[in-house]
């Protein structure tokens, strides 16, 4: 890279976040040729071993902004939704700090469905006919009308739980009273929206923009149900692949003709200057991709498949879309696959326990990185669990077979009592090849 290129990205990066996605992100902006000092804001126990982590929460606003002026950052990337939806990339723009992340209009794509689905509808982007509704009388009448399965969703943020895919009317109408009458999400299912049923293979799609320029990254696949086969109930992500060899160049194609380029353009319109992570949840149907969410971050465990793949600075990318000059940014991938496998706790996505003992071995396998999520160190300094998904195991390797390989010789030499992990990732991709 030109050495002009490089001493103009900034030094000092606060990255906000505390998951196996900040992780990721961390180990990326390490490896810049800036050679950046970065603190997180928590982080985890294995984030701490790579840079220095700060005990504020994520979604604490006005402490994150006095971390930011006590620390003399000069780049925040932030990692959850959370704190963009609360408004922390407004707070930084006050006082003159660019961040990677939108503003909380724009972060209004993740936090409230209704808003997503009417922008889309309007812009006659494909995705799913929907019904909003207040009142449960109305949906339970639309739900008649339409008939099950179908997808009964609360408007707003409810941690990845929000969603219940109806298979028959009874369940249907039970989502939608749990969530009207009865609060189940508090205000953020005050508002439904009941959509037809898509079927397909799902696919993340992760889309660095900046005003109407963007660039997409590698393609992926997640698993969200906890059970193998695809089983039992949806969970954060229970593992990832990348590259998605569903999504053919020519899908790719289509899919940024007729979902990228007027997302992009219809979020422009709309008077929101988008710099950071547009995630497209699509769904591939048989008459096409359809637009299933946005998100408005890195997707976790996409994030710690994608990034491992580039050979692009991923400092100079985040910061070319935070300071509006990402037009003609040329994206370097490396031919390799990445797999990532979570490792969770017991229990996880309802109880588990916390604090039980992580043991690792000396030697990981040859291209495996383990990123942390719920992590801690006890008062022994020993590296315990501490959340519902504890480990992003990352394999690297010139075929899949060989990156699922690795990262599963790593989670059977990684010893917790506790630990859950899926058997089949990227099984899906492997059966067919
Ligand atoms: P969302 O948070 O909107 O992506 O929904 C969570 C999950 O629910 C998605 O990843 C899909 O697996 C499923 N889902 C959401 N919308 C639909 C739909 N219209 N048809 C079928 N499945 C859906
Ligand atoms: N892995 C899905 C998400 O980050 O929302």
């Amino acid at each position: 890279m030109l050495r002009d290129v490089v001493s103009a990205l900034p030094r000092s990066i606060l990255v906000v976040g505390g998951g196996g996605r900040e992780h990721a992100l961390v180990r990326a902006l390490l490896a810049s040729p800036a050679m950046p000092r970065i603190v997180c804001a928590p982080g985890n126990a294995g984030i701490a071993q790579d840079v220095t982590c700060v005990p504020v929460a994520a979604d604490d606003i006005a402490s994150l902004v006095v971390l930011v002026q006590r620390e003399k950052i000069e780049f925040v990337v932030v990692g959850p939704e959370v704190p963009l939806s609360l408004g922390l990339v407004d707070a930084l723009e006050k006082i003159g700090v660019p961040a990677y992340g939108p503003t909380a209009d724009g972060a209004r794509l993740e936090a409230s469905k209704i808003f997503t689905k009417q922008l889309l509808l309007k812009n006659k982007i494909p995705t799913a006919p929907a019904g909003f509704f207040r009142e449960v009388e109305p949906a339970i009448a639309y739900l008649r009308s339409r008939g099950a399965p179908i997808v009964i969703k609360a408007d707003g943020l409810a941690a990845g739980k929000g969603v219940v895919v109806a298979l028959t009317f009874a369940e249907a109408e039970g989502a939608v009273r749990d969530m009207l009458a009865g609060g189940k999400f508090g205000a953020a299912s005050a508002q439904i929206l009941i959509e037809d049923c898509l079927v397909g293979e799902e696919t993340s799609l992760l889309v660095v923009v900046s005003g109407r320029d963007y660039v997409i990254l590698p393609t992926s696949q997640d698993h969200k149900r906890i059970g193998d086969r695809d089983t039992g109930p949806n969970t954060g992500g229970m593992g990832t692949y990348s590259p998605a060899d569903v999504v053919t160049p020519a899908l790719l194609a289509r899919i940024d003709r007729e979902i990228v380029r007027p997302s992009v353009d219809a979020i422009a319109a709309e008077g929101i200057a988008f710099r950071g992570t547009l995630f497209i949840g699509i769904m591939l149907t048989a008459e096409g991709p359809s637009v299933l969410e946005y998100n408005t971050r890195f997707g976790d465990p996409e994030t710690q498949v994608v990034l491992p793949r580039l050979t692009t600075d991923v400092l100079a990318l985040l910061w070319a879309a935070a300071r509006g000059e990402l037009a003609g940014f040329q994206l370097a991938v490396k031919p390799d696959s990445a797999l990532c496998v979570v490792i969770a706790a017991q229990g996880y996505p309802d109880n588990y326990a916390k604090g039980d003992p992580i043991r690792f071995p000396k030697i990981l396998p040859d291209g495996v990185t383990v990123f942390h999520a719920g992590t801690a160190q006890n008062s022994s300094g020993q590296v315990v669990t501490a959340g519902g998904r504890v480990l992003g195991v990352t394999a690297l390797a010139p075929t899949l077979r060989a990156a699922a390989d690795r990262a599963y010789t790593a989670c059977d030499q990684i010893e917790c009592v506790s630990k859950y992990f899926r058997r089949d990732i990227g099984a899906r991709q492997l059966n067919r090849a």
